[in-house]
């Protein structure tokens, strides 16, 4: 049977099966040569071949950009940006525009990562527009958010990721988170060694859809949201066994191709 009303009416057990394709994406962050990238495309392009459920991206520095669309063309491997302009063309020295990242054959785009809010210095409202004009052009932003240490601590974990989503949501409407992915990254746990645990991820990740669900529950049953914060081939099964992680925003672990495809296979495994 098929079932052709309102997704907000689909019958219960339709909507608690997981549909949600895992997606897998490094963020090379500020690392790489042309040899070295040359080399870490071809071994992921190599290993991808065998993964068959899970989706796999990688985000290089944007010189790589060409290189990349060449090496993975014909490959079911994507790619994405680390960044891009609010800025749709013109006087902006320096900045790179969503038209341009979308020529270069870009999926995703990552907007409001820790590292650029918190060294340059960009707020919610940036962040926002980012997500905003990634989507305008196409692309599917890949939302990041999370509290540091210091927020975890006093806990207003969830008034952080609450202020964070709401930013978008409130400029672009809740609608609109369809068209990307959110990344839960708790910034104590990026590049630290310290990864969350299942059960504390799994709470923000819940949290999370909990609140899109409160505006728009199919938004928020369709919606990917991932992990990052030190995953590796190590902790990745038991991140991704949890119901509502959806995939991983891989950082230091995503240098190695062995190392990222493991993870790619763990997510796999998850569905
Ligand atoms: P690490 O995996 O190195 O902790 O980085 C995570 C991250 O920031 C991905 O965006």
């Amino acid at each position: 049977m098929i079932f052709t009303g309102p997704a907000d009416k689909l019958p219960r057990f339709l909507t608690e099966v997981r549909m949600r394709q895992p997606l897998v994406a490094g963020n090379w962050k500020m690392n790489g040569s042309k040899s070295g990238v040359a080399e870490l495309l071809a071994g992921v392009k190599a290993g991808a071949g065998s993964i068959a459920r899970a989706e796999v991206a990688v985000c290089p520095p944007y010189v790589f950009l060409p290189m990349t669309a060449a090496a993975l063309a014909g490959s079911t491997v994507r790619w994405g940006a680390q960044n891009l302009s609010t800025e749709t063309a013109g006087a902006y020295t320096g900045e790179v525009a969503a038209s341009m990242l979308k020529d270069f054959g870009c999926t995703y785009v990552i907007v409001g990562h820790s590292e650029r809010r918190t060294l340059y210095g960009e707020d919610d409202a940036i962040v926002a527009r980012k997500f905003a004009v990634a989507r305008a052009a196409g692309l599917k932003p890949i939302l990041c958010v999370g509290e540091t240490l210091e927020e975890r601590e006093q806990s207003v974990t969830e008034q952080v990721v609450a202020r964070q989503l709401d930013a978008v949501i409130e400029r672009e409407g809740v609608a609109a988170l369809a068209d990307g992915v959110i990344a839960y990254e708790p910034v104590w746990a990026i590049g630290t060694g310290r990864t969350a645990t299942p059960e504390q991820a799994q709470e923000v990740h819940a949290f999370i859809r909990a609140r899109i669900a409160d505006r728009d529950a199919a938004v928020a049953a369709g919606l990917r949201i991932l992990y990052g914060g030190s995953m590796n081939a190590g902790n990745a099964a038991e991140l991704l066994a949890k119901p509502d992680i959806d995939g991983g925003l891989i950082g230091g672990a995503s240098l190695k191709a062995p190392d990222f495809l493991a993870i790619c296979q763990a997510a796999d495994a998850s569905l």
